[in-house]
């Protein structure tokens, strides 16, 4: 029997990547029930990720995972991170973002960053022990922004192995380095301990 997954997430892009990885799993988007998302009032990506999955799981009755992700850059102190999406405050585009941060980079020669993704399973609600995988990707903050692919901060983030930032990468290259790519891989070998389901 086919097991069943909610996702709690409203991107498609996501929804598509983590359907293809999953084989033997039936990955069922959370409009699909209706489910808004929750308030992500948690102070790490471990705490969102969980509010989000155990929100899924309530509303639906069924398992669920979710992601959560971020940028965080040294010379900041780990800023943006949880708040990598409203950098540039409540709304802001991925343009809006970056420009803040390259504001607050400038001038600043330790340009060491990393993105980290954490993506949580529950069986149930109150599931005590749920699933935890984790991925990060190291890199540096670009001077300016280079490249059309991926969408986020990826026009800045540098990877100075292959002389590339993030966006001049397509998107199996992405998958291969990136922080979900990593915690991606992990999830897929854990759940295949996963038996019980509905
Ligand atoms: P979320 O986990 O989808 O909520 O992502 C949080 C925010 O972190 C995004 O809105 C992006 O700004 C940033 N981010 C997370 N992963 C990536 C990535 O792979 N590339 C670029 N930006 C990312």
């Amino acid at each position: 029997m086919t097991k069943r997954v909610i996702l709690a997430t409203s991107n498609s892009g996501k929804l598509a990547e983590i359907g293809q990885m999953l084989h033997g799993w039936e990955v069922l988007p959370q409009s699909e029930f209706d489910i808004s998302s929750p308030e992500e009032t948690g102070l790490t990506f471990v705490e969102n990720a969980i509010i989000k999955a155990r929100h899924a799981c309530l509303h639906s009755g069924l398992p669920a995972i979710a992601d959560d992700s971020g940028l965080e850059v040294n010379a900041l102190n780990g800023q943006p991170g949880i708040y990598s999406a409203r950098y540039g405050g409540e709304g802001a585009t991925d343009q809006e973002n970056i420009e803040k941060l390259l504001t607050n980079m400038d001038q600043e020669t330790h340009r060491g960053a990393r993105f980290d993704c954490i993506i949580v399973y529950m069986r149930h609600q109150h599931d005590p022990s749920p699933i935890i995988c984790s991925g990060s990707w190291e890199g540096e903050i670009a001077w300016i922004p280079q490249g059309d692919n991926g969408f986020g901060y990826d026009p800045v983030f540098f990877v100075s192995e292959l002389g590339k930032t993030a966006a001049q990468l397509n998107s199996d290259e992405k998958n291969q380095l990136s922080h979900r790519g990593k915690a991606l891989k992990q999830l897929r070998q854990q759940l295949q301990t996963v038996t019980s389901t509905h």
